[in-house]
C-alpha cells in the first residue's frame, strides 16, 4: 500500500506536471478542463482546525468587533454582539487563537479577571486596554460561538509560573485558591483549553530571542504549564503548539531545525505536538498594496504571492520529516492571509483593510495547500477574524457585513474532518504580464457522513472554464452547491451593499452518469455530488 503522503505528494505532481504542460496552450484550449476524482485512493484527514480563526487585542478586533458590553444598544448577550454571534456560528468555527499575536507576550491573564486594571496596548496604536474582555468572556465567547479555546501564553514578558497559574486558574477541579477564585468569579467547572501556544513569533515581537534561547523556554514552559482538567487527562489532551518559522528564509530553517531535533531527542519531562508557522501575503512590506481600487495587474501579483505558501510548507514538512517521521508533530500555520495597506482614514495601527473576491481566490487557494498537506498541516488560523487584516466580518458600530472570504469559510464547511480525495487535473494557465498562475484549483473530500465534496477555484478573472468530472467507481446521480463570483478583481461587499459578492447557486449538469460544472472567471465554487 503506498502511504497516505506518497499518494497526496502524487496528486499535487500531477497537478504541476499538468500545469507544466498546458502552459503553452491558447485560452480557448483550456476552457474544459478534465477532472477525475478518485474515491478509491483516500488520504488523510482534513482537521477540521484548519478552519480556525484568530481575534487579537488589536483595533476593533475584540473592542466592537466581539466585545461592545452589556450595557450597549447592540443587541448582545453578557457583553458578546448577537450578530457576530450568529454569523461566526454558521462556520462552525473550530478554534478561535486568543489574545495575541504580538498582544500576548505583553498580556497579563490577571488584569483581564476581577476588577479590571487598565492598561496599554503598545503593539496596536498605543491605545488603553480597558481589559474588559479577559478570560471569561473570551470564553463565554467560543461557547456562544460553539467553538474551542487556542490560548497564547506569555513567553516574552511573562513568566512560566504566570502561565501555569493561568492554566491553574482556567483547568483545575479541586478547590485550590485559583480554583476557588474562578468560582468566585462565576464558573465553578473547569474549562477545556484543548491547544496552548507557547509564545508568538518569539524570533521577532515576543522577544527577539534566538532558537537556542527560546527552546530553553519551550522546555520550561512546556514542563510547567499544565492542564488539569479531569476531562482532558485520557482524552482530549491539550495540544501544545511552540513557536515555529515565520518565513524560508536561513533564519527560519534553522528555527524549525533547532527546534524539531531538540525534539527528537527530548527526555521524559517535556514535549509539544505541534510547531507554528507565520506568512502573511503581502508584497513590500514598506509600501504594501492598496485592498480595494486595484487592477489585475495587482490582482496576478498577490495571488501569486500567495501561492508561495505551497514551497513553505514543503520545506518546513521536509525538515520535520526528518526528526519525524511519523509525522506526531503537527505543523499549525496559525498566522496566515493578506496584509494590505491600511483603509484610508482608519488608525494605521488598527490593520482595517477591505476584503475582495481577489481575497476569496487568496483564501481558496490557501485552504487547498493546507488540505493537500492535511498529513503534516493540522491546523491554521486565519489573521484575523473581524475588522483586522483578512478579516470574515467588519463591523461599524451596528452594522455588519459579511467579506467574501466570510463566504469561502462558510463554503468549506463541508471539508471539516472531511477525508482528502485526490483529484487529477490539467490546471491549465491564467497569464497576466509575465506572471503565470494556474487557470484552475480543485480538491475533493467525503465528509464524514460518506458524501463526496469537490472545490474548484477559477483564478482567471476574465473567462469562465467547463470542468468535465468523472468520479471513478461513481455514476453521478445529482450535484448542487453554490459558486462566488464577481463583476470585478477588486468587488467587495460595504455596509451600503453587503451582498455584492455573495454566493449563488453553481452552475451545474448531470447528465449520463457524468458530472460537468461551468465555472465563472474568478470564482470559488463547492459542490456536493451523490
Ligand atoms: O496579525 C498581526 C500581527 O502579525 C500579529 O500580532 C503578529 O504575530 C504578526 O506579526
Amino acid at each position: 500500500m503506498p502511504s497516505v503522503s506518497r499518494l497526496t505528494k502524487c496528486a499535487s505532481i500531477i497537478i504541476l506536471v499538468s500545469t507544466i504542460l498546458f502552459a503553452s496552450l491558447p485560452v480557448w484550449a483550456q476552457d474544459k478542463v478534465q477532472l477525475s476524482v478518485d474515491a478509491s485512493k483516500p488520504g488523510p484527514k482534513i482537521d477540521r482546525n484548519l478552519f480556525g480563526q484568530f481575534a487579537e487585542h488589536l483595533g476593533y478586533g475584540v473592542y466592537e468587533g466581539i466585545w461592545v458590553g452589556p450595557d450597549s444598544r447592540i443587541p448582545n448577550t453578557r457583553g458578546i454582539r448577537n450578530d457576530v454571534v450568529a454569523a461566526l456560528k454558521a462556520l462552525k468555527v473550530p478554534n478561535v487563537r486568543w489574545p495575541g499575536g504580538c498582544f500576548a507576550d505583553e498580556y497579563h491573564w490577571r488584569k483581564g479577571i476581577g476588577a479590571r486594571a487598565v492598561t496599554l496596548n503598545p503593539n496596536w496604536g498605543g491605545v488603553i486596554e480597558p481589559n474588559t474582555f479577559g478570560t471569561h468572556e473570551f470564553m463565554d465567547f467560543i461557547d456562544q460561538i460553539g467553538s474551542q479555546a487556542y490560548l497564547s501564553v506569555n513567553v516574552g514578558s511573562g513568566t512560566p509560573q504566570e502561565a501555569a497559574e493561568w492554566l491553574e486558574y482556567l483547568t483545575a477541579s479541586q478547590p485550590t485558591t485559583l480554583v476557588k477564585e474562578r468560582a468566585a468569579n462565576g464558573h465553578p467547572a473547569p474549562y477545556k483549553i484543548p491547544l496552548l501556544g507557547i509564545g508568538n513569533e518569539s524570533w521577532d515581537c515576543g522577544g527577539n530571542m534566538t532558537p537556542e534561547y527560546y527552546l530553553r523556554q519551550l522546555t520550561i514552559y512546556s514542563r510547567f504549564v499544565r492542564n488539569y482538567n479531569p476531562a482532558q487527562r485520557d482524552t482530549d489532551q491539550m495540544q501544545k503548539i511552540a513557536v515555529g518559522p515565520g518565513g524560508g528564509e536561513a533564519r527560519w530553517t534553522e528555527w524549525t531545525e533547532t527546534i524539531m531535533k531538540a525534539w527528537e531527542k527530548r527526555q521524559w519531562s517535556w514535549d509539544m505536538q505541534g510547531l507554528s508557522m507565520h506568512n502573511y501575503t503581502v508584497i513590500n512590506w514598506g509600501n504594501k498594496f492598496a485592498s480595494v481600487g486595484f487592477g489585475e495587474k495587482e490582482y496576478a501579483q498577490i495571488l501569486k504571492e500567495t501561492l508561495k505558501m505551497e514551497d513553505l510548507v514543503t520545506k518546513h514538512s521536509a525538515i520535520m520529516d526528518k526528526y519525524d517521521p511519523q509525522k506526531k508533530i503537527a505543523l499549525v500555520v496559525d498566522e496566515w492571509g493578506s496584509w494590505y495597506a491600511p483603509s484610508p482614514g482608519s488608525n494605521p495601527g488598527f490593520l482595517v483593510q477591505q476584503n475582495s473576491i481577489r481575497d476569496a481566490i487568496l483564501a481558496a487557494l490557501n485552504l487547498n495547500i493546507f488540505a493537500r498537506h492535511a498529513d503534516r498541516v493540522r491546523g491554521s488560523n486565519i489573521a484575523q477574524m473581524i475588522n483586522v487584516l483578512q478579516a470574515m466580518i467588519m463591523t461599524d458600530k451596528e452594522k455588519m457585513v459579511l467579506t467574501p472570504t466570510y463566504h469561502v469559510f462558510k463554503m468549506y464547511v463541508p471539508f471539516q474532518d472531511a477525508t482528502f480525495i485526490p483529484v487529477t487535473f490539467n490546471a491549465g494557465t491564467y497569464t497576466n504580464g509575465d506572471i503565470t498562475l494556474p487557470h484552475v484549483d480543485a480538491i475533493a473530500g467525503k465528509d464524514t457522513s460518506g458524501k463526496l465534496w469537490l472545490e474548484l477555484t477559477n483564478v482567471d478573472p476574465n473567462n469562465a472554464v467547463e470542468i468535465e468530472t468523472s468520479i471513478a467507481g461513481l455514476n453521478v446521480k445529482s450535484a448542487s452547491g453554490e459558486t462566488l463570483s464577481a463583476p470585478k478583481v477588486d468587488s467587495v461587499n460595504t455596509f451600503d451593499a453587503p451582498n455584492a459578492v455573495t454566493p449563488k447557486p453553481a452552475s451545474v449538469k448531470v447528465q449520463g452518469g457524468k458530472l460537468t460544472i461551468k465555472l465563472d472567471p474568478k470564482s470559488v465554487t463547492v459542490i456536493s455530488i451523490s
